[in-house]
C-alpha cells in the first residue's frame, strides 16, 4: 500500500500506472470503521485498484469546536486499509488541498442542499462540493464510492457530476449498521452510556414508519415518529422528513410512482446522529 502527501506524488504515481477504466476512489475524513471498510470493500471487488483518501475537510465544518474535535486516528487507520488491501491512501495536507484561501465555492444544488442536513448546517454542502471536486480533478477516478449514510451528500455529489459531465460514476453503498441497528459512525464512541443504550430507538422508529408507509398517509406517519420520541430523556428528534428521493423535497401526501425515503436526525446528548431507509 503506498501513501502520498502531495498532489504532485500521487498525481505523478497514477499517470505512470495502466489504469484501464479501473481506478475506485473512496472519499473519507478517517477514523474508520466498519462502515467505511464495508465501502472499501465493496471498491476492491469492483476496480483493479483503490485509492482511499483521508482529509478532515475544514470548509464543511460549521463550528470550529466540531472541526477540532474530529477524532484522528490515522495509524490505525492505515493498518486497517493495508488489512483490506487498499493499494493507494492519498492524505493531503489543508495548505496541500487549499493552498492559501480556505474557503469553499459557491454551488448550485438545485435546492438539494437547502433541506433536511442543510438547514442546520449552513454551507456544509458548498464545503462538501468543494472538496469532492478537488479530489476528483487531482484523482480522477473512474468510479466513486459514496455510503448511503450520508444520502443527501450522495445525491449532491451525483449532481455535480451529472451537471458537469464528469466521466465518473457515482457508486452509492448500502449503510452499514451495528448488530442493534444503529447505523455505524465515527461519532459513536463519543455517545455516553445512556445515549449508546438509548441510540437503537432511530433505526427502530425508521423500521417501523417503514412499515407505516404502505398502509398510513404522511402525516400520520410523522405523528408516530414523534411519539416515538416524546418524553425520551435520552434522545431529542431534531427532524424527521419523508421525502422524493431525487428532489429531496420533504412531502406531506404521496405521490404514485414516485420513490420516497425517511430522513431522521436526532441528539443523544452532544451528539448528533443522522440515519435514513428507503421506503418503496
Ligand atoms: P466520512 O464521514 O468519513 O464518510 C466517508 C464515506 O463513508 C461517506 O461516503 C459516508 O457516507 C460513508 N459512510 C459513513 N458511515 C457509513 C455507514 N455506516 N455505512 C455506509 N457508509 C458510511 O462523508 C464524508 O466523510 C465527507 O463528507 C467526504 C465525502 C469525505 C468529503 O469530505
Amino acid at each position: 500500500m503506498k501513501v502520498f502527501k502531495t498532489v504532485s506524488s500521487v498525481q505523478k504515481h497514477l499517470n505512470s500506472l495502466n489504469l484501464k477504466k479501473s481506478l475506485g476512489f473512496v472519499p473519507t475524513m478517517g477514523a474508520l470503521h466498519d462502515g467505511h471498510l464495508s465501502i472499501i470493500e465493496k471498491a476492491k471487488k469492483e476496480n483493479k485498484f483503490v485509492i482511499v483518501s483521508i482529509f478532515v475537510n475544514p470548509t464543511q465544518f460549521e463550528k470550529q469546536e466540531d472541526l477540532k474535535k474530529y477524532p484522528n486516528q490515522l495509524e490505525l487507520d492505515l493498518e486497517l486499509l493495508k488489512s483490506k488491501k487498499c493499494d493507494f491512501v492519498f492524505i493531503p495536507s489543508v495548505k496541500e488541498m487549499y493552498t492559501t484561501r480556505i474557503e469553499s465555492e459557491p454551488f448550485d444544488f438545485q435546492g438539494l442542499d437547502k433541506v433536511m442536513e442543510g438547514t442546520s448546517r449552513e454551507g456544509h454542502f458548498d464545503g462538501v462540493g468543494t472538496i469532492v471536486k478537488k479530489f476528483f480533478e487531482i484523482i480522477q477516478p473512474h468510479k466513486a464510492y459514496f455510503g448511503e449514510k450520508d444520502f443527501q451528500q450522495l445525491q449532491i455529489i451525483k449532481l455535480m457530476v451529472n451537471k458537469n459531465n464528469l466521466p465518473i460514476q457515482i457508486i452509492p453503498c448500502d449503510i452499514y449498521r451495528e448488530k442493534d441497528g444503529l447505523a455505524m459512525s465515527s461519532r459513536n464512541i463519543r455517545l455516553s452510556a445512556n445515549s449508546r443504550e438509548a441510540a437503537p430507538l432511530i433505526y427502530q422508529t425508521l423500521v417501523k414508519c417503514k412499515n407505516l408507509f404502505l398502509k398510513k398517509d404522511i402525516n400520520k406517519v410523522k405523528i408516530s415518529v414523534k411519539n416515538q420520541f416524546k418524553n425520551n430523556p435520552d434522545l431529542d428528534l431534531e427532524y424527521f422528513e419523508i421525502a422524493d428521493i431525487t428532489t429531496l423535497v420533504p412531502s406531506s401526501v404521496k405521490e404514485k410512482n414516485k420513490k420516497y425515503r425517511a430522513f431522521i436526525a436526532v441528539h443523544a446528548g452532544s451528539i448528533r446522529l443522522i440515519d435514513n431507509i428507503a421506503l418503496n
